[in-house]
């Protein structure tokens, strides 16, 4: 122990990892980085969490949106989103939802809106993390999330973003992506439509020329990317031609917090999976590609980012122990019920298969009040009011939206088979609500959140036996140096 960092170089040795909704804000990111680690913002979601905290009168919010170069267009979000004195109690408005075919004027015009609301939120949010230091700050999307990642990307990328970290299906097309929008030109992903014609191809888009107020066409410094994998499969065939090739790696493996890869031995989709050996991927082979890269789940520690130099990484991703420091976007309540629960012994996580509407199975740290409990679970009326995890499906030839937490009866007349409904969360609604911006209901309700975190909590009960509050540099120096500082 007491080994200091040595390694700081442009490849930082810790990356805190990118977690959504708003856990993983531009506090947490700028803490961390300022600490000389790379702070990763979540991108996920943030044009709903931006007007969201416009509503709530946030200053800081407010803040970064009159930094945006396109004043006009930032004054037309402020006149529709922002409240300078909150809320009053009132259910927050939402934004309308993605959608990749806006056909009518109405749908026109609400894309464009919600658009710019994606452009300007993580110029906003990335412009924040970066207020008044060197250090490295990157962004983090889900490519299952994909209708607004072009948008929120080139905002982030306006804001002048270090590295771009994607993960949840296979990114290879972000690097070209990043090439185009940093060019100001059109960008676009290949989007799943289920039952599509054959032949037909889809896709979610974003023109920077529909930004008619930005008056420069200079290049932007396209950022670093890097892409999340639990397979060399994967990473080498990433690695293999130069359109889809990374300039790093994160190996993720299936104790991290958040979604993880399905294991890769039997697996019945929607029951709670197990892992084994099959699951470890072989670290040799991924440094043999010759790629930098890091090492996450269950990383986040003095012997973990030893073991991962060993290992010929640079370092290692965590997300846990920066998810329960006092910058992050948890709610204070959340998290100190999660640090005393966890210096009581009684904390369980648990592995859950039919949680995430996604699909993926899902970590979920089992909380009273939360929805990991099944009794605040069948409380809740499902509703489908924010739609970030809608899955795009043809449907008597028109294309409509799906999730399998919507209402039964909806999901089935669109075509869903009832049992894919069985045990899902609202998780845009419950991760909302984790960062403290829960929606209340007409009637007095209000959506109850829920907490993903990573299996493995030895660092963040060495920072908080007691089940104090700790910082993000407090852990950045813990996991550096294995020492605890006062
Ligand atoms: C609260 C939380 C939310 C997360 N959300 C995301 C996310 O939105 N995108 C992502 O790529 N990874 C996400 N992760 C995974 C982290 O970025 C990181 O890779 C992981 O937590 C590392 O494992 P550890 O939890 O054992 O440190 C999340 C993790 C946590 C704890």
């Amino acid at each position: 122990m007491g080994q200091t960092l040595t390694r700081e170089t442009e490849l930082p040795a810790i990356i805190q990892g990118g977690m959504g909704v708003y856990v993983s804000n531009h506090r947490l990111a700028r803490t961390v980085a300022i600490a000389g680690g790379l702070g990763v913002v979540s991108g996920t979601g943030l044009d709903g969490v931006y007007a969201r905290l416009l509503q709530d009168g946030d200053r800081g919010a407010r803040w970064g949106i009159d930094q945006f170069p396109d004043q006009a267009l930032a004054q037309r979000l402020l006149d529709t989103y922002f409240k300078p004195a909150g809320r009053q109690g009132k259910p927050y408005r939402n934004p309308p939802k993605w959608i990749i075919d806006p056909r009518t004027d109405r749908q026109r015009v609400g894309h464009v809106e919600l658009q710019e609301l994606a452009v300007v939120s993580a110029f906003a949010e990335v412009t924040r993390a970066k207020h008044r230091h060197e250090g490295l700050i990157g962004i983090n999307v889900l490519r299952k999330i994909a209708m607004p990642i072009p948008a929120t990307l080139y905002g982030a990328i306006l804001a002048g973003v270090d590295f771009v970290i994607a993960g949840a299906g296979s990114p290879d097309e972000m690097p070209r992506l990043l090439d185009l929008l940093a060019s100001h030109q059109e960008g676009s992903l290949s989007m799943k439509v289920l039952r599509a014609t054959d032949g037909v191809e889809h896709a979610t888009r974003f023109d920077p020329a529909q930004l008619s107020g930005l008056t420069t066409d200079a290049p932007l410094r396209r950022p670093r990317f890097l892409a999340i994998v639990a397979s060399v499969d994967l990473a080498a065939g990433l690695a293999a031609a130069p359109a889809t090739r990374p300039e790093g790696f994160i190996v993720e493996g299936p104790t991290a917090g958040g979604h993880n890869s399905p294991p890769r031995g039997p697996w019945r989709p929607q029951t709670d999976p197990s892992y084994d050996t099959r699951d470890d991927v072989d670290v040799a082979a991924i440094a043999a590609i010759g790629l930098p890269f890091w090492l996450a789940g269950s990383y986040g520690s003095p012997t973990g980012l030893r073991a991962a130099w060993e290992a010929g990484a640079c370092g290692v991703q965590a997300g846990t122990v920066f998810a329960l420091s006092r910058e992050s976007g948890l709610t204070p309540e959340l998290r100190r019920q999660i640090l005393h629960q966890l210096s009581d012994g009684e904390l369980r996580v648990t592995t859950d298969g039919s949680a995430s509407p996604t699909g993926f199975p899902f970590k979920v740290h089992q909380l009273e009040g939360t929805l990991s409990d099944p009794a605040v679970r069948n409380a809740r009326e499902r509703k489908c009011d924010l739609g970030y995890l809608r899955q795009p499906v043809v449907r008597n030839g028109k294309v409509v939206y799906t999730c399998p937490a919507e209402p039964e009866p909806t999901y089935k007349s669109k075509g869903g088979r009832e049992p894919q409904t069985s045990g899902r969360v609202c998780l845009c609604n419950a991760l909302f609500a984790a960062a403290g911006l829960s929606q209340r209901r007409l009637g007095g309700y209000v959506e109850p959140p829920i907490f993903t975190g990573g299996a493995d909590l030895e660092t963040v009960h060495r920072l908080s036996p007691d089940g104090d509050e700790y910082s993000a540099t407090d852990a950045m120096s813990f996991i550096r140096t294995g020492a605890l500082t006062a």
